[in-house]
């Protein structure tokens, strides 16, 4: 979703703002923007839609400054428009303005204070920005004054820096909800929305806590809480390394990040494994969920999915019931919940608006709260009691592959644990360990045949409108995501669907051609799937059969090997991913980038 990069200080502000903002493009946009300015007031704004590459085009040489910010905006209110990409201005243009998040009373601000102001576009940003204008230009406020007082009146989400024309040394920055850190350079500082954008600069990073107000200079960093009072905060050091946000030799991410899987697998198990080959979790998180008597699973997308992929082997292992709920539906329709909940909270980026929402809610009942995400230090992850990271390494593109994996995998190390403290004989025989280790060969075997799944897709996929993913128990699980992924990125309308569920009114949708991927890893419910799979055959289905070892039979198209029954999603999933690779490229389309999608969704 939007990215913010702001700059201060620097004898090249462009460059960086540029470079931060290719950074973020990752998350998904439809314009984006740049203000710099330095101390002679050469001002400079321009504004484009589509691609960074666009906005380069119009970048002429002399564009250039020792402050700036910049904006990569994902469009909520007003068509992707250059007027309505960032940065904005107030009606004298004497304040510019990017902003991340949503402002909800963004009708009453114009409403009541903005009467006669002329706005550019039809974004809720355009009237914070009017805002401040007015404060300052009719009102006789400070610039710092009135920044304070808008954010005091601003009900939202929100990541704000702005600067003043007048003020070419300082950066004006404030945050609710949305991401925003400082990044600290010798000499100049920055302020990004994402670590990624500013690493090039620096590992030192200083957090924003939601209603703190911020004053950014070359040389100093000024924190100041909603009371007005000085903060003094240290900074972090952002573990992240330039060459895991590279591509390498690869054409897309999306594909690194598939074939990074068997190492992240293998990751994940010596992350949580002691000196003495335990398996082990934080006893903290242990005992909590040990204390529960029901976890609830909180979740969107593809870790929903991941979410779905747990509950069977979580049962089994603790014997806790588990329920898996969408976030976007949970916060506003919150079930019946039982005497002492858990919950864990499965999100990739850590910053998903719908799951937030949620997260503060059960929190504020005085439930306890785990939240599992591969970025340490995100939203989720603070607001939460206990945190255990997916150690997945970034990842950029759009479409999650190692995430899912990885919050399955994470998620098995944790009913193991709570097994074992609670003496459960299917958990202590468990050998979690060696079964990442075939899961990791297994899916190392799927992208050494991924020439295999080339064909196959081209064969069958390249010019349908629609498809479908079947399969049973966790073969369904499996299907939800892998119909995911194909309509995400290849734009394939396709639905996951529970293999004996098609024959109550779905399977009128099948027509001669129509391609049905059958999944089947479970043996005991193998037949049913292959009875399910003559039944869309006999109604002219295009039928592509993926299977297990143990349940392959002569003519299956794609068969992979066997892994434990609890975690045959993990292996699963991996041709699964490979097919909506395959169908989207040969379709023409970017991978990485699929339309109207974005990476981390902050707002709801
Ligand atoms: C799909 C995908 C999304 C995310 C969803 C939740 O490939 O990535 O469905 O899974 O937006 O995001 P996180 O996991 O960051 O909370």
């Amino acid at each position: 979703m939007c990215g913010i990069v702001g700059v201060v200080g620097s004898r090249n502000a462009t460059d960086i703002l540029i470079q931060g903002l290719q950074k973020l493009e990752y998350r998904g946009y439809d314009s984006s923007g740049i203000f710099v300015t330095d101390e002679e007031h050469n001002e400079h704004l321009i504004k484009a839609v589509g691609r960074i590459s666009e906005l380069q085009r119009k970048i002429g040489i002399d564009v250039n400054g020792t402050t700036g910010i910049g904006h990569t905006r994902w469009a909520t209110h007003g068509k992707p428009t250059e007027n309505n990409a960032h940065p904005h201005v107030s009606e004298s243009g004497r304040f510019v303005l990017v902003h991340n998040g949503v402002i909800e009373n963004f009708l009453e601000i114009k409403n009541e204070y903005l009467e006669g102001h002329h706005f550019l576009g039809q974004t809720d940003t355009e009237v914070a920005v009017h805002l401040i204008g007015k404060f300052v230009e009719e009102d006789g406020m400070t610039t710092k004054e009135a920044f304070c007082k808008a954010l005091d009146i601003i009900v939202g989400s929100f990541a704000f820096v702005m600067i003043d024309k007048e003020e070419p040394d300082t950066l004006y920055v404030g945050k609710n909800k949305s991401p925003l850190l400082v990044a600290l350079g010798n000499g100049y500082n920055m302020v990004c929305s994402d670590a990624m954008a500013m690493i090039r600069e620096t590992h030192d990073f200083l957090e924003i806590h939601d209603g703190e107000r911020v004053i950014v200079k070359a040389d100093s960093v000024e924190i100041l809480n909603e009371a007005g009072e000085l903060v003094s905060r240290e900074p972090f050091v952002a573990e992240l390394d330039l060459s895991d946000i590279g591509k390498g030799t690869y054409p897309y991410y999306m594909m690194k990040e598939i074939d990074e899987q068997p190492a992240v697998m293998r990751r994940i198990s010596s992350k949580y494994t002691d000196e003495n080959g335990n398996v082990v979790v934080d006893s903290e998180i242990v005992q909590a969920v040990n204390d529960s008597d029901r976890v609830y699973i909180v979740a969107c997308g593809t870790s929903y999915h991941a979410g779905w992929a747990s509950k069977m082997f979580f049962e089994k292992m603790t014997e806790i019931p588990v329920e898996v709920h969408l976030a976007s539906e949970f916060g506003y329709n919150i079930p019946l919940l039982s005497k002492k909940p858990l919950f864990i909270f499965l999100s990739q980026s850590g910053e998903t608006a719908d799951s937030r929402q949620v997260l503060v809610k059960v929190s504020k009942l005085g439930h306890k709260v785990l939240t599992i995400t591969n970025v340490a230090g995100s939203t989720l992850s603070r607001e939460a009691d206990y945190t255990m990271l997916l150690h997945a390494g970034p990842e950029i593109a759009v479409a999650s592959t190692k995430a899912y994996t990885a919050q399955i995998a994470t998620m098995a190390v944790l009913a193991k644990t709570v097994g074992v403290f609670r003496k459960n004989t299917i958990a202590e025989e468990f050998d979690l360990t060696k079964e990442l280790g075939l899961v990791a060969n297994a899916m190392s075997a799927v992208v050494a045949e991924k020439e295999v799944i080339e064909a196959i897709t081209a064969e069958n996929l390249l010019t349908t409108r629609n498809a479908f993913y079947i399969g049973r128990g966790n073969d369904y699980y499996v299907s939800m995501e892998a119909a995911l992924k194909m309509k995400e990125i290849s734009y394939i309308q396709c639905e996951g669907f529970a293999a004996g569920e098609l024959k109550h009114g779905t399977i009128a949708l099948i027509e001669d051609g129509t391609p049905v991927l059958a999944m089947i890893s479970q043996k005991e419910v193998a037949a049913h799937t292959r009875g399910n799979v003559m039944e869309v055959l006999s109604r002219g289905a295009n039928t592509i059969v993926i299977s297990s070892e143990e349940c392959a039979e002569v003519g299956d198209d794609f068969v992979i090997n066997t892994v434990h029954p609890f975690l045959t999603t993990l292996a699963m999933v991996v041709p699964a991913q490979l097919i909506a690779y395959y169908a989207t490229l040969q379709r023409g389309l970017d991978v990485d980038k699929p339309r109207n999608l974005a990476k981390s969704v902050t707002v709801e």
